[in-house]
Parts: structure tokens; C-alpha cells; sequence
């Protein structure tokens, strides 16, 4: 099966599978300017946060070629692009490791497109990896939950969460997949659903709310997930809806896996709480595909993600092997270079 491609770079443009409109229509959207990728991330026409860091590579590309040689202008395109979207930690790292190269490379085009070539190249390399390492923690046979899109589309390549998945499924373990349809953008429905139905993978479909259920029915293995942003002490932040999924594993003694690249670690956050937790448009909640579903003017509280505290994790399944507890000790290890058993 050809690979899902979300993010690509062809003729000086960046190509992005537009995600907006699946599964109705695959269609590929295309920019060259810095301004461009900014909004291609602010309105999700690329998504999830592998996949929004190497857009955002490129974004800070075309930010060279407009900045006419000025360093200054240079940054100030970086840092408007940093502020797309705030939960995802891997915009910001792809977008400093940018601006680190350009510094060590003299502003050279060539290097820095380069640059952003390896980010896409490794971040896929790196999710094949964690995938295989996954598959450790499934049995044949297991049924496993998953939440939002964390596949090919929401990644430079194979997917995290889903990438685990998909390894599961072409190694032979027979598994059966649940996924949550994940309101109010329903990446599930019209992203993940997609992407299984793509690999032939048995999966169902289900509204968010019946997760509980199949979670104390014993119908559900393990759970795993994908994450924007992972503190120092192992506390996770993914799609609104991960939290209370951790709740009822945790309940009902049902093993809850997070699976990210390093690249979504940020050393620097000490715990979840100081996690930037995006709040979108109150219209995705009130409408749908341009219909109201709630009455005009209704106020609503939407934010984009939650934090799921590392005592409900059980583990995280990163290329450089699976990080058990203590989250805060085993994550300092992998910042230190080390590669865990
Ligand atoms: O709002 P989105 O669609 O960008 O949110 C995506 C998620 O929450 C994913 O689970 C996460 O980015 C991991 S993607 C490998």
C-alpha cells in the first residue's frame, strides 16, 4: 500500500493532503510563503503535532527567502509562525531548530531546505521505530482504543499512536480497533476511521461518550494515544477527551499508553499545568458543517486539548523505547541521550 503523505515538498511548494475535507475529498492544498504555512496550521488544513512541526519547516524556509537577507525579519516570520497554533510542543521545536541552523549554516537557503527535508525524514523514521517497539505491549488478538487521529495524516509519515497500529496489524496480531469519532473536529471519524479503513485494519467506530462503557465491559484491551505536548514529569497533553479516557482505564484496570516522538517532549515544562492549552472557536461546537446544532449566540468553552496526569499513563512509547515510572527520573534519562530497555 503506498504511504499516506500529510506533508511534502515539490517544485519550491509545500503539499499538504488537505484535512479539512476528507473523507469526502483527497485533495492536496499548496503554499509558498511563510504566511501560507501559518495558516494552513491556524485553520487545520494540516494537523496534529508531528505534522504540524514539519510543515512548520518549511514555513520557516519560504520565512529566508522573504526576509531578503534580514536576519531580523527572519525571526519575526519564525515567531509569528511559532504562534499558529500553542499546544503542540513540535512547532516550536522545528521551528528553533530552524532558526538554530540558519544561524550555524550563514542563512544559506539550500541548508535550511535541507534542514527541513531531515526534520520530515527523521520524524518518520522515528515514528516507525516507536511503532515497532509498541509492539511489545499488544497481545494477538487485542482490541485497542484510540482517540483523535495519531496516524499518517496527523504525522511526516506512518503515525504514532495509529503507527503502533498499523505495525500490530501488518506484524499479523489480529488486533480490532475502537475509535473514539472525537468531538467537536471528529478527527476520528473522518481521519483515523479513514486511515483503517485504508490498511484493512477491523475497526468501529463510536461516539466519545461510549468509551466508559466498553471500558468497564472488558471490551477493550489497551488504550493508545497520541500527545501534543509531554511535561518533564511525564504529563500529557492530547485531543479534550484523552483526560477522561485515562480516567476510566485507570477505573477499570486497562492498560493506557501514549505513544510520541521525543521530538513532542518539552524538558523545559516542569509539569501539565504549565501546558498552553489552546481554546478554539465556540462555531466548531455550535455548528456543523455550516448548520447550527445549538442556538444562535449559545456561549461555549472549547479547548482543543487536555492534560492527562502521568499517574494515569502507564506508559509512553517513544523511539528511544518505552518510558515507564518514575515518568520524571526515565524522561530525564532520555534527555541525557540515554536509550531505555
Ligand atoms: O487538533 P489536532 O487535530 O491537531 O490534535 C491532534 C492530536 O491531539 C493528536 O492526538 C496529537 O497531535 C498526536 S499526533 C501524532
Amino acid at each position: 500500500m503506498e504511504d499516506i503523505k500529510a506533508v511534502q515538498f515539490e517544485n519550491g511548494k509545500l503539499k499538504l493532503i488537505d484535512q479539512r475535507i476528507l473523507p469526502s475529498r483527497f485533495e492536496y492544498w499548496y503554499t509558498d510563503t511563510e504566511e501560507g504555512v501559518f495558516e494552513a496550521i491556524r485553520t487545520m488544513i494540516v494537523r496534529g503535532a508531528p505534522a504540524i512541526g514539519g510543515a512548520a519547516a518549511y514555513g520557516a524556509y519560504f520565512a529566508l527567502l522573504e526576509a531578503n537577507g534580514s536576519k531580523e525579519e527572519f525571526e519575526r516570520k519564525c515567531l509569528h509562525l511559532i504562534t499558529a497554533r500553542p499546544t503542540a510542543v513540535n512547532l516550536e521545536w522545528s521551528v528553533k531548530r530552524m532558526m538554530a541552523k540558519a544561524e550555524q549554516c550563514g542563512y544559506a537557503p539550500n541548508e535550511l531546505l535541507k534542514e527541513a527535508d531531515s526534520i520530515v525524514k527523521e520524524d518518520r523514521e522515528m515514528n516507525i521505530k516507536l511503532s515497532e517497539i509498541g509492539l511489545s505491549v499488544i497481545r494477538k488478538g487485542d482490541t485497542i482504543l484510540t482517540h483523535c487521529n495519531a496516524g499518517a495524516l496527523a504525522t511526516c509519515g506512518w503515525g504514532t499512536a495509529l503507527g503502533v497500529i498499523r505495525s500490530a496489524h501488518r506484524s499479523g496480531l489480529d488486533i480490532k480497533v475502537y475509535a473514539d469519532e472525537t468531538r467537536p473536529r471528529l478527527q476520528g471519524a473522518r481521519l483515523t476511521a479513514w486511515e483503517l479503513k485504508e490498511e484493512g485494519i477491523d475497526a468501529t467506530l463510536i461516539p466519545d461518550s461510549a468509551a466508559a462503557t466498553l471500558i468497564r465491559d472488558g471490551r477493550i484491551d489497551l488504550i493508545i494515544v497520541g500527545a501534543d505536548r509531554i511535561s518533564a514529569d511525564g504529563d500529557t497533553a492530547n485531543k479534550l477527551g484523552t483526560f477522561a479516557l485515562s480516567i476510566a482505564a485507570k477505573a477499570y484496570g486497562v492498560p493506557f499508553y501514549i505513544a510520541a516522538p521525543t521530538s513532542t517532549i518539552d524538558f523545559s515544562t516542569k509539569d501539565g499545568k504549565d501546558i498552553p492549552i489552546e481554546e478554539r472557536d465556540w462555531d466548531e461546537v455550535r455548528m456543523i458543517e455550516g448548520i447550527d446544532i445549538a442556538p444562535k449566540g449559545m456561549k461555549v468553552y472549547n479547548p482543543s486539548f487536555d492534560v492527562t496526569p502521568h499517574e494515569n499513563i502507564t506508559g509512553i512509547i517513544t523511539e528511544k523505547g518505552i518510558i515507564y515510572p518514575p515518568f520524571d527520573k526515565n524522561i530525564e534519562r532520555i534527555r541525557n541521550g540515554e536509550t531505555l530497555g
